[in-house]
């Protein structure tokens, strides 16, 4: 019986760990240290920005962002922008987007969306962080991700600065050696190089940084509402934890009764 039991377990096991694999996180992921982990985490307003300056000055280029709403920059827990700097953030930028009534592209207004740009085929960016996972595992027991969080920002991160510098032709096209990349080849080329932006606060452009700051920006467009979210949960930790003490000690009460009349009958019986 009980050999049985462990050969089906170890093969649960084994199928699980396979079913994980093919669902991707095959390739290498860096664990970051993200200020927004764990459950006091919280969002670094001005790596928002500079994520933000990355992403509109460089990954814009070719990928949407058609999910968020251009107003949500001056939203609370996240860039905290004033409706002005959303405003000059538009013009300064020349963001616009494509209006169906006039069928002709028009600047952007803060109640738009980031524009949509599928041009050369890549995918759009707004919730990129939460559908890509860094760790999965072991065996698929999904330890990993509970330690160190699903990792989409970290994929990100780990992506833009892993390129090996290999290209390989495939079918006329080229494509990019990855170590993070599922399969190792990629058609995106390395995007970052050493101060591709000047940051406004002075932060050292590294393509460490900036592939950092944009990670962490993408994990805010595909979440903004995530400090909130920590917040709530931990309210309701703390009230689950009250309400157990007095679950306990109510039961206790309500079963006191009974527990000595059973004494008395067992007292009465010797
Ligand atoms: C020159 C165009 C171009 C630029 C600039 C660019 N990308 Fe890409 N990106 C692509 C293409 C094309 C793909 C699809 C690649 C593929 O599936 O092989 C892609 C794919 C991706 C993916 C998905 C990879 C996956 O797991 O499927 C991420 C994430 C990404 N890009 C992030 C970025 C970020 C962040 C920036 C800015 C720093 C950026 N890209 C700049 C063209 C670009």
């Amino acid at each position: 019986m009980f050999r049985k039991l462990a050969i089906s377990a170890t093969a649960a096991l084994a199928l699980t760990s396979g079913a994980a694999h093919a669902a991707g996180g095959a390739g290498y992921v860096e664990n970051y240290a993200f200020s927004f982990e764990g459950p006091f985490g919280t969002f670094d307003q001005n790596q928002l920005q500079r994520g933000l300056q990355v992403y509109t000055e460089i990954c814009s280029g070719c990928h949407g962002l058609q999910y968020v709403p251009i107003r949500t920059l001056a939203d609370e827990g996240g860039i905290g922008w004033t409706e002005e700097e959303v405003l000059e953030y538009i013009d300064q930028n020349f963001i616009e987007v494509y209006d169906p009534d006039l069928q002709d592209w028009r600047a952007a207004t803060p109640n738009d969306n980031f524009p949509v740009n599928d041009g050369v085929g890549a995918p759009d960016l707004s919730l990129m962080a939460k559908a890509r996972t860094g760790f999965s595992g072991p065996y698929g027991l999904g330890i990993n991700p509970l330690i160190n969080g699903i990792g989409g920002p970290e994929y990100i991160a780990s992506l833009l600065t892993h390129y090996t510098g290999e290209e390989v032709e495939q079918y006329g096209a080229i494509l990019y050696e990855n170590e993070t990349m599922e399969g190792g080849l990629i058609s995106m080329a390395p995007p970052l190089w050493e101060d591709a932006v000047e940051y406004a606060d002075g932060t050292p452009a590294t393509v460490d940084q900036m592939a950092q700051d944009v990670a962490a920006f993408l994990m805010w467009t595909a979440e903004p509402h995530m400090m909130a979210r920590k917040q709530m949960g931990f309210l309701a930790v703390i009230i689950l934890g009250i309400f157990s003490v007095l679950l306990y000690l109510t039961n206790k009460r309500l079963w006191a009764p009974v527990k000595a009349a059973a004494k008395r009958g067992t007292q009465a019986a010797e």
